[in-house]
């Protein structure tokens, strides 16, 4: 059986699910080189399709998801497009259209969307806009409004506070009818074919991509992005659930809006672009939490339904007395006191309404006789490794799983994942390290990278090499910046060395030297990579192996400066032996400077996706002052120019 998954949100995304196993998955940034894209075109399911030698008529059924408020955008009907209708095909048990009767025509009617108002503002800045492909007629596409409006009970209307939420007892929600409350039959139309397909909610398909990878039979479950602020399922921020014997149950919105209050810090602080929250934790660590209160821990109605601007009040509020307030949020004064405090305040904030999250999660559960020391984390909100730290070190829970790709990009995937279960098939138990390697499985063939190296004939000069990790390691000892370019890409965003910049992590000077090459501000960390078994002996408080630089740790070795942030802190990436190009560099490297660590970040230029295609990164090695490029095993150095 394959299942196609649909994200038409922000970070769009198509994923091929084929009898259980992640056949194919794009992320469609990489190759539109648009940041966070919005929006699937027929071309592109079609590039993936072609990349796996599968036909239109080989994918059995579809799942669609956006992100709250995103429309979908049909940019041609005649080629992709939903019909809002059940398939005759379709025999899927659905809550709300076999038990709710809820018809199509009221479906409808509970779908909700802001994107085409927000493009067709023009005096409106807005981060989506320039998200959307540059089609001059986007104004006229189809814009369908995204569902959210699932399964609710009574229990739900009570809009309960975390100590509320603790005490309740949710045993009566271990049903059917929230196992199958969370998806709506509809049809897909690709081409001339059409195939049953399921609107999914957004965070049961976030919960559900934690949970079906973590190979935990039971596990707690726990979501939360950047919504919030807001009971309405459209713009919950998150869930706990529960999930045992391969079935997810949503045991209660949780109206967590941390995600929330840290993109509206980070815009605060003047960070507009998209990598904002990124820039705020790192920023952090300079700074000291003097406006953290205890006060602001706890969900939203703990927070007397307050909009996020209160916190940032709050911290104004407080900084009048003995802080020059008119440096906020200036980007060439960012180190300045009031930014760092607001920054590390900010931070702290957020890992204490996390912490506490997953510890009602715990309460709950033990409130509904349910036990597991397990705990599966999903959501933007999770790309925040010091949180993640916090969680894994100061809870009850044994053991933490969180997949990467866990925002937005990864619905694609939890969809699919879900509806397979929700058919019945058990998910296979999957390798934790190969799953972050599922880019386009074309992009680095041999052809594409001899026409790429012939076209930049004239400036540089290459050679293919069996011995091409050793050549790596050898110019990083003598302190060359090497990009590296193997196998299929990392997925999400972070640099997980398919797709990375390497630097020797012994010379402090590489932080402004990287920083300098991928025009970033000049106090940004880096993050190191570490042979697996090797970690302890660097850093300590963080889960080893951690193999998606999801968490912080602690680095207890000064050797490696360039790694190490102004908190001495880092997060780290453990590489075994499974992931061989980097595994065999890190190897090497070892046997030169004794030391198993090196420094590495994502493989783009500044507000640019991670690079897919060998044409594009010759074409920013020639641009960038890196100093060697590899793309498997050909070796790259720049001509120098007469
Ligand atoms: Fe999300």
């Amino acid at each position: 059986m394959i299942i196609l998954g649909l994200h038409f949100g922000h970070d769009s995304s198509i994923c091929l699910l084929k009898d259980g196993k992640i056949l194919a998955f794009l992320e469609i940034e990489r190759i539109r080189k648009i940041k966070h894209t919005i929006g699937i075109k027929y071309e592109e399911i079609e590039l993936l399709l072609n990349a796996n030698n599968l036909l239109l008529k080989d994918i059995d059924c579809a799942t669609i998801t956006s992100t709250q408020l995103v429309e979908e955008i049909i940019f041609d009907s005649d080629k992709l497009d939903i019909l809002f209708s059940k398939h005759p095909r379709d025999k899927l048990f659905s809550y709300l259209y076999d038990e709710a009767k809820v018809a199509h025509e009221d479906f409808i009617k509970s779908g909700k969307g802001w994107l085409k108002s927000i493009l067709a503002n023009d005096s409106l800045p807005h981060p989506y806009k320039l998200m959307v492909p540059k089609d001059n007629d986007i104004l006229d596409k189809k814009f369908l409004l995204n569902f959210e409006n699932f399964i609710s009970t009574n229990i739900w209307q009570e809009q309960k506070k975390f100590s509320e939420i603790s005490i309740t007892k949710y045993t009566s929600l271990i049903n059917k009818n929230i196992q199958y409350g969370f998806h709506y039959p509809v049809t897909l139309k690709l081409k001339d074919l059409t195939i049953p397909a399921y609107f999914f909610s957004h965070h049961y398909s976030h919960l559900a991509f934690s949970y079906y990878f973590s190979n935990f039979n039971n596990a707690a479950l726990l979501s939360n992005d950047g919504a919030g602020g807001s009971y309405e399922p459209w713009n919950g921020g998150g869930y706990f659930g529960y999930g045992i014997d391969n079935k997810i149950y949503m045991l209660t919105p949780n109206s967590i809006n941390a995600g929330e209050i840290y993109d509206y810090a980070s815009m605060a602080l003047g960070f507009k672009d998209s990598g904002g929250a990124g820039k705020l934790m790192g920023l952090a660590a300079y700074g000291k939490p003097i406006f953290y209160d205890e006060k602001f821990v706890g969900n939203w109605f703990d927070n007397e339904k307050k909009n996020t601007n209160v916190w940032i009040d709050h911290c104004l509020k407080m900084a009048e007395k003995n802080y020059n307030i008119k440096n906020f949020g200036k980007q060439d004064l960012i180190l300045d006191k009031i930014n760092v405090d607001f920054a590390s305040s900010t931070q702290k904030l957020i890992e204490e309404i996390l912490k506490k999250s997953a510890n009602v999660l715990d309460q709950l559960l033990i409130n509904s006789e349910i036990k597991t020391e397990n705990l599966c984390l999903s959501g933007g909100t999770f790309l925040n490794c010091p949180a993640n730290s916090k969680i894994y070190n100061e809870t009850k829970y044994k053991n933490i799983f969180i997949p990467p790709a866990l925002a937005d990009m990864g619905l694609s995937i939890g969809s699919s994942m879900a509806l397979l279960a929700l058919l019945g098939h058990k998910q296979p138990l999957v390798s934790h390290e190969n799953i972050a390697y599922l880019g386009l499985n074309s992009s680095c063939s041999e052809e594409l990278i001899i026409e790429a190296l012939n076209s930049f004939n004239s400036k540089i000069s290459f050679f293919k090499s069996e011995n091409i990790h050793n050549l790596i390691a050898e110019k990083l000892s003598k302190n060359s910046i090497v990009a590296i370019m193997n196998g299929q890409s990392e997925i999400g965003p972070r640099a997980l060395c398919h797709r990375s910049i390497l630097a020797n992590p012994c010379f402090y000077q590489n932080i402004e030297t990287v920083n300098k090459i991928k025009n970033r501000e000049y106090w940004r960390p880096f993050a190191p990579v570490v042979l697996e078994g090797k970690e302890k002996e660097y850093f300590k408080n963080c889960p080893f192996p951690s193999y998606y630089m999801l968490f912080n740790a602690e680095v207890i070795n000064d050797k490696i400066p360039a790694v190490t942030h102004i908190d001495k802190t880092a997060r780290i990436q453990s590489i075994s032996n499974k992931n061989e190009y980097i595994y065999k560099i890190l190897t090497e490297f070892e046997k030169i400077t004794q030391i198993p660590v090196l420094l590495n970040t994502s493989f783009n230029d500044k507000n640019q996706p991670i690079i897919e295609y060998p044409v594009d990164a010759i074409n920013y090695f020639l641009k960038s002052k890196i100093d060697f490029l590899t793309i498997e095993n050909y070796f790259i150095s720049k001509n120098e120019i007469k």
